[in-house]
């Protein structure tokens, strides 16, 4: 049985119309890491760090899945227990797109869900902005955050990542600089490997790689989920 891992970054939702974190007008170059969303933030830069991700739910309301969110979710329901699918994504373009919650691993947080600072009980906010949702834990009293894993935090589904990577056949990368995960490392543990970005990033050796595609997520997933087909069936 082949193993595939899709492994996809903010460049995915990028033609949905949502903003990437290091391209130019992306995300970090109008808004300071340090202040929104680094370890230590809410205890000096609450209101601050609040009103960043009320935004980014705000933004994300109305955006729609495309293309590349669309046949990644039907080709992980074609073949559910060869394909693993992890995003970097906080959003929820794959959930739009009809992938169900045991479906998906969001690595960095997931934005329609907040939880207790003090005993880490989850709530599912939506939409709303945390301010409107609830003041302060319905169980312990203690106060809310976003759902997100702050830079300097633990994000505790790396490890389930690395314990997948290890046994993975193919790895398939899209829309991420690798400014973060070392993607580069990942296709040197696999057999095969795609990545697909819109251009090259410096933290990326794309030379690691057995297939490159520089182009737009939806015009290259159609190509790439053809091969995530042909190798489940042929390994
Ligand atoms: N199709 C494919 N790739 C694209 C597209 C597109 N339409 N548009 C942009 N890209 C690529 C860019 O070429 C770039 O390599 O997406 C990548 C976006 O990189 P980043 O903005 O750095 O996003 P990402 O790698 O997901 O960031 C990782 O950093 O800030 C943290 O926690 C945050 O999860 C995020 C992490």
């Amino acid at each position: 049985m082949a193993k595939v891992l899709i492994l996809s970054g903010a460049g995915i939702s990028a033609e949905s119309g949502i903003s990437t974190f290091r391209d130019s007008d992306g995300l970090w170059e109008n808004h300071k890491i340090e202040d929104v969303c680094t370890v230590g933030c809410l205890d000096v830069n609450e209101e601050a760090t609040k009103n960043f991700y009320d935004a980014r739910r705000a933004d994300i309301k109305d955006k729609k899945p495309n293309y590349a969110h669309k046949l990644i979710v039907q080709i992980k329901q074609k073949y559910p227990n060869d394909i693993y699918v992890f995003t970097q994504n906080i959003d929820d373009m794959f959930e739009k797109a009809g992938i169900k919650k045991n479906e998906i691993i969001h690595l960095h947080g997931y934005l329609l869900e907040i939880r207790c600072r003090k005993c880490e009980k989850l709530y599912e906010i939506g939409y709303q902005k945390q301010d409107d949702f609830l003041d302060d834990c319905i169980s312990c009293g203690g106060k809310l955050r976003p759902h997100i894993v702050f830079f300097g935090e633990n994000a505790p589904m790396y490890e389930v990542l690395n314990y997948e990577l290890n046994t993975c056949d193919l790895i398939v990368v899209i829309g991420t600089s690798s400014n973060v995960l070392d993607v580069t490392y990942f296709a040197q543990l696999v057999d095969k490997s795609i990545l697909n970005n819109l251009e090259p990033s410096d933290a990326i050796d794309d030379t690691y790689f057995t297939k490159v595609i520089y182009a737009p997520a939806t015009q290259a997933i159609a190509e790439i989920t053809e091969y995530i087909e042909y190798f489940i069936e042929n390994n």
